[in-house]
């Protein structure tokens, strides 16, 4: 080993590379910093496009959709059937999801109720409890008409969750933001 190989780095090397190792710390705080500053940013967009699950999600026109007596409609997307009540001839928009443990229920039109495949809970059309561990009836959105040329809101479910009735001709929207959670049966 020559007397070369063991000497120290020169003094000027030496510093040169200690203020690259702070250059380059200095510089990845700064990406990590950037990183996150994006990250923050991206979440504080709004994440819902129109019509998506969470949202106001126009279905068209009332006439256009099923009346009384009609099966209810699935709209899977926007996770909600539609339903016009018998008695009072208004609309439901109810939460596709089971009130026990969160499985998605099924529309039996042979039996008229709603039956979940996890733990058998059943439900009435307009979704009121009927059977099985659910707690409750089943949730769901507040429905909203709207008149089609000012855009005027012209009815809403109100907060106990009523069937609301649609002016015809009106167009109607679901506000999947807004639930109002099933009576208990308990
Ligand atoms: S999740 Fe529907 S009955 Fe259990």
């Amino acid at each position: 080993m020559t007397a070369s190989a063991n000497a120290l780095p020169a003094a000027g090397s030496d510093i040169t590379r200690r203020e690259f190792l702070n250059y380059a710390w200095l510089a990845t705080i700064g990406v990590v910093t950037a990183e996150f500053a994006v990250v923050t940013y991206l979440f504080a967009l709004p994440r819902l496009g129109p019509g998506e699950f969470g949202g106001p999600v126009p279905v068209g026109n009332v006439d256009a959709l099923p009346g009384e007596g009609a099966d209810p409609l699935n709209f899977p997307k926007a996770k909600f059937w539609w339903v016009v009540d018998n008695d009072s001839g208004g609309a439901k928009a109810i939460y596709t999801v089971c009130t026990h443990l969160g499985c998605i229920y099924k529309w039996k039109p042979d039996q008229g109720k709603y039956i979940c495949p996890c733990h058998g809970s059943q439900f009435e059309r307009e979704g009121k409890y009927i059977a099985g561990p659910a707690p409750r009836s089943l949730d769901q959105f507040v429905v909203r008409a709207v008149d089609a040329a000012s855009g005027a809101e012209l009815a809403r479910t109100n907060d106990n969750g009523d069937p609301v009735v649609i002016p015809a001709g009106a167009q109607v929207v679901v506000e999947t933001g807004m639930k109002i959670v099933g009576k208990s049966h308990g």
